[in-house]
């Protein structure tokens, strides 16, 4: 058993009051290699923003679950070695069990989150108050879900958006304990978070999605006044990456995100937690397919790896300056 609070880590339970109380978000970004650690603690200590790592339970297979617990220890180091003790939380992504929220609580995780949207709704109450019952024994903080998103990933799949039903939140809380509370309101998972035919297309012909339902947001927050709001699948999708990639090799058909002026608005609520992996997936796509077309003798990872570490660095300080609002914040 190791305690994240030995390793330098926080949970998320200051961090996400000061959010709502000055109106902006924490990035909760998605790694599962060096080069992502790197480029997120480079960009959060260069912006002065707290962070939340996040692991899902595919990058824990991919990258082995002890390698990224002690990957996040280092992160604590690294942040201090670049001169600034930012807080830093170590976050499972969608945890699907209770087995597996324990066992990432029993390493050193500071934050679980317990997605139990896809069960009948007393299932999902029952399993995420088992998790919390277990994760407040270690002031480890929890995250639920209400509504379902739609969108495919490895490990996340579901084909249609269930949007969260505002009656139900009061309810959900109260009986499970939850530290914070993800919310479907129309974001989903991945590059193509909409169908073309749900979009209209601007004078370039590029898809605009349709407006995130700011109405049950708003309808949520008079329920739970001041509770922290999480918002998975907020990568916006940047055009300029799509077209970088699909101009070097790539084939990325109707990409498109949630816009970032949408994000802002959301941050300013009790939004306080915005999930963004798909966007670093393409940042680092379009930066090594540009090396490998402009590039082609080149063949020391180094080579690709770093100026794609260099991009996704822009892009996420980017997000915590002019998205989140988290720069200055740490
Ligand atoms: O919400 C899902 C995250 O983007 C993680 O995706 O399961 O492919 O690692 P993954
Ligand atoms: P994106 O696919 O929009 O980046 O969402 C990531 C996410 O929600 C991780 O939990
Ligand atoms: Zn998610």
């Amino acid at each position: 058993m190791v305690s994240y609070k030995d390793l330098g880590l926080v949970n998320t339970r200051e961090m996400f009051a000061k959010a709502i109380e000055g109106g902006y978000a924490i990035p909760a970004f998605n790694f599962n290699n060096m080069e992502q650690m790197q480029a997120i603690i480079q960009a959060c200590v260069e912006s002065s923003s707290p962070v939340i790592l996040q692991v899902s339970a595919g990058a824990r297979k991919y990258a082995n679950q002890t390698l990224l617990r002690y990957m996040a220890q280092g992160a604590v180091e690294y942040a201090k070695e670049l001169g600034k003790n930012i807080p830093i939380v170590l976050h499972l992504d969608h945890g699907n069990s209770f087995e597996l929220c324990k066992s990432c609580i029993d390493m050193g995780f500071s934050s679980v989150m317990i997605d139990g949207s896809a069960l009948p709704y007393d299932e999902n109450v029952a399993l995420t108050k088992q998790v919390v019952e277990y994760a407040h024994q270690h002031d480890v903080t929890v995250e639920g879900e209400l509504g379902v998103l739609a969108g495919v990933e490895d490990e996340v799949a579901s084909e249609v958006a269930h949007y969260t039903q505002p009656e139900d939140v009061e309810d959900f809380v109260k009986k499970t304990g939850v530290d914070s509370l993800a919310i479907s309101i129309g974001t989903s998972h991945g590059a193509n978070k909409f169908k073309p035919e749900q979009c209209t297309r601007n004078e370039e012909g590029i898809l605009v999605p349709p407006e995130l339902r700011f109405d049950i947001l708003e309808e949520i927050e008079k329920r739970i006044p001041g509770f922290p709001i999480v918002l998975h699948g907020s990568s916006s999708v940047p055009q300029e990456y799509v077209k970088i990639i699909n101009t070097h090799g790539g084939a990325l058909k109707d990409a498109v995100g949630i816009p970032e002026d949408q994000l802002r608005k959301a941050a300013k609520s009790a939004v306080c937690k915005i999930n963004i992996d798909s966007d670093g997936r393409l940042a680092m796509t379009a930066a090594v397919r540009k090396v490998f077309v402009d590039s082609p003798a080149e063949f020391d990872p180094r080579k690709y790896l770093g100026p794609a570490r260099e991009e996704l660095k822009k892009l996420y300080i980017h997000k915590c300056e002019n998205v989140l609002g988290s720069a200055g914040k740490a």
